[in-house]
């Protein structure tokens, strides 16, 4: 009963779909990726789509509407840069996406020093004071009957925050005589998208959400789910990119969407955290044309990114390795003792802790084929940054999955002389691994109920 159901479902979602697309979209917006090349998988709700399936949207609307505007506003990294792999992999996959423009936004600028890892894509900025300067950026980029225009908002004497000469510029510069011609794709301020939108010279404003909008209260998060509402707000007529690669902003003659409409989210320089529903804090029914990108939709990934993502897991599976042979040496002298040491003192505890996730967390990364990134072991198993701690399935099997001494410390001189006791505040553990966007339904209260042991 269920399958038929879910088979109609689909059907549904999929015909609905394409009498959309066969209307024709004429722009295809995306972007602020921040780092965000695949969704970790620890939460649904924080499902940031990633760059696999957007890419596969991306082909399926060029596909079918082969004169689509791919624009792209940028900020596909965070502020620091961890992992220099994956942000190369961003990169090369943006290459092969090609959008037909993308803005120098808030951290492409900051990098234009150094060039890497920014993609060579056709970049735009349509407000430098020097553009001679940077021949690699265009002022303004014609692409399918359209013309693209680009305005970055930062403080900075390198750029110009809007004002009449600048008008006058982009006056000049066009060579249509109709606003729907234009496209801007615009991250700064609400005085400056305000000052830009009143002058109706573009018919479409797509709006990259930054940390620069709607700044009145102190807290960061509260900051950038202000600047949300904001940039979707009908009074600017500027459209909001969806973040993170979970969806795509469409123009032209759509109005439906068959996906979920409400979202919720909070960006900083250095997270991202999207939830998905069930929510109900902000609704952008109004703003029909963002669609999003479900889970699953990663058929039809491009070979070239799909070869990407390999050689970047490829990447990480090395520095892993690397790390194997690096923290074999230490687990002679390791501090920690592992689970099976404290069964038969701590029966009870030990009983609650095997019935729960914890005890499992490793078979979450391996059914994923991710036991050998760093970047996920880190949470999922006993002291992974430690000294000492665990190495891999094979060297280091008793410090597999989150353990008693995650929370309690490193517990082996303890178990040799139960009076050695170190004093370390238990519940204080929590927060390290259940962050934001890995556990966004984190709640001490009742996750430490689901546990609660003696
Ligand atoms: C040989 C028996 C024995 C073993 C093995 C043992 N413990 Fe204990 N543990 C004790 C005793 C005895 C106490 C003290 C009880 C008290 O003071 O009420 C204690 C206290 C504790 C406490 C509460 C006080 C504190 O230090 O925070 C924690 C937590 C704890 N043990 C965790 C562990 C963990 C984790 C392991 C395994 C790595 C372990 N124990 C292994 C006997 C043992
Ligand atoms: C910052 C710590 C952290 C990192 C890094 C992390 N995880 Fe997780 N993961 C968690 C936490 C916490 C949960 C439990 C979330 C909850 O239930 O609230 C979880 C849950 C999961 C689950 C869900 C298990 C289930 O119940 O179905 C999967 C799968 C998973 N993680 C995979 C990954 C992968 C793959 C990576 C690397 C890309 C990763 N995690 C990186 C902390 C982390
Ligand atoms: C996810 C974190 C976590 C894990 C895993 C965990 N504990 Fe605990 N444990 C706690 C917290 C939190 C408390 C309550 C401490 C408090 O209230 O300050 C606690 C309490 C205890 C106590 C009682 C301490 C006291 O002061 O009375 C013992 C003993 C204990 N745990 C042993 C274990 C053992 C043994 C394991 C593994 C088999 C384990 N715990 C796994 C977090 C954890
Ligand atoms: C070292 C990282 C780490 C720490 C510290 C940690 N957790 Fe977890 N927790 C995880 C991971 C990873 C999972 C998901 C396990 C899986 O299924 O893969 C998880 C899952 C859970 C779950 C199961 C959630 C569900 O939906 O079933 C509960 C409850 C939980 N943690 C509570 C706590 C509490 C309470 C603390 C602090 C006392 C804590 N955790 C500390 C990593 C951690």
């Amino acid at each position: 009963m269920t399958r038929i159901f879910l088979f109609l479902f689909q059907a549904f979602t999929i015909a609905l779909l394409t009498s959309l697309e066969a209307r024709g979209a004429s722009v295809l917006a995306f972007g602020d990726f921040r780092g965000h090349l695949e969704p970790c998988g620890c939460d649904p709700r924080t499902d940031v789509g990633g760059i696999k399936r957007l890419a596969a949207a991306v082909t399926r609307y060029r596909a079918v509407s082969p004169d689509v505007v791919v624009v792209h506003s940028g900020n596909l990294f965070p502020l620091v840069i961890k992992d220099k792999t994956e942000a190369q992999g961003i990169s090369k996959s943006i290459e092969i996406i090609r959008p037909d423009a993308s803005l120098v936004n808030e951290t492409d600028w900051s990098l234009l020093s150094t060039k890497e890892p920014l993609p060579k894509v056709p970049w735009v900025l349509s407000n430098m004071r020097e553009k001679k300067s940077r021949p690699e950026i265009s002022e303004v980029i014609r692409a399918k009957d359209k013309e693209i225009y680009g305005y970055l908002g930062l403080q900075n004497k390198s750029l110009v925050s809007f004002n009449q000469d600048l008008f006058s510029q982009w006056k000049k510069l066009s060579k249509t005589k109709s606003a729907a011609d234009r496209i801007l794709i615009f991250s700064g301020t609400d005085a400056e998208l305000s000052k830009v939108s009143n002058t109706k010279f573009f018919g479409v404003i797509i709006s990259s959400n930054t940390t620069k909008l709607g700044i009145e209260k102190g807290d960061q998060e509260q900051k950038d789910e202000n600047s949300l509402m904001r940039s979707f707000s009908s009074k600017f007529l500027a459209w909001s990119v969806p973040f993170g690669g979970t969806g795509l902003l469409r123009q032209g003659g759509l109005e439906l969407t068959p996906f979920p409409k409400t979202l919720e989210a909070s960006v900083t320089s250095t997270s991202l955290t999207v939830s998905r529903p069930p929510s109900t804090r902000l609704t952008f029914d109004k703003i029909a044309p963002v669609q999003w990108l479900t889970p699953g939709e990663e058929s039809g990934t491009p070979e070239a990114i799909v070869k990407v993502f390999d050689d970047v897991r490829e990447a990480s599976r090395n520095q892993f390795r690397f790390l194997v042979a690096q923290r074999s040496k230490d687990l002679p002298e390791s501090e920690f003792a592992g689970a099976e040491s404290c069964a038969s003192c701590h029966r009870s505890s030990y009983d609650v802790w095997m019935k729960s996730k914890h005890a499992t967390a490793m078979i979450s990364l391996v059914n994923r084929s991710r036991q050998e990134d760093p970047s996920c072991v880190e949470c999922h198993v006993v002291g992974f940054t430690a000294k000492g701690g665990y190495v891999s399935e094979t060297v280091s099997p008793k410090l597999s999955n989150v353990q008693c001494e995650n929370c309690h410390g490193a517990r082996k001189a303890h178990v040799e002389n139960p009076l050695n006791a170190p004093k370390v505040d238990a519940k204080a553990s929590c927060a390290e691994c259940h962050t934001p966007p890995h556990s966004p339904g984190f709640d001490m209260t009742s996750y430490w109920k689901m546990i609660e042991h003696k």
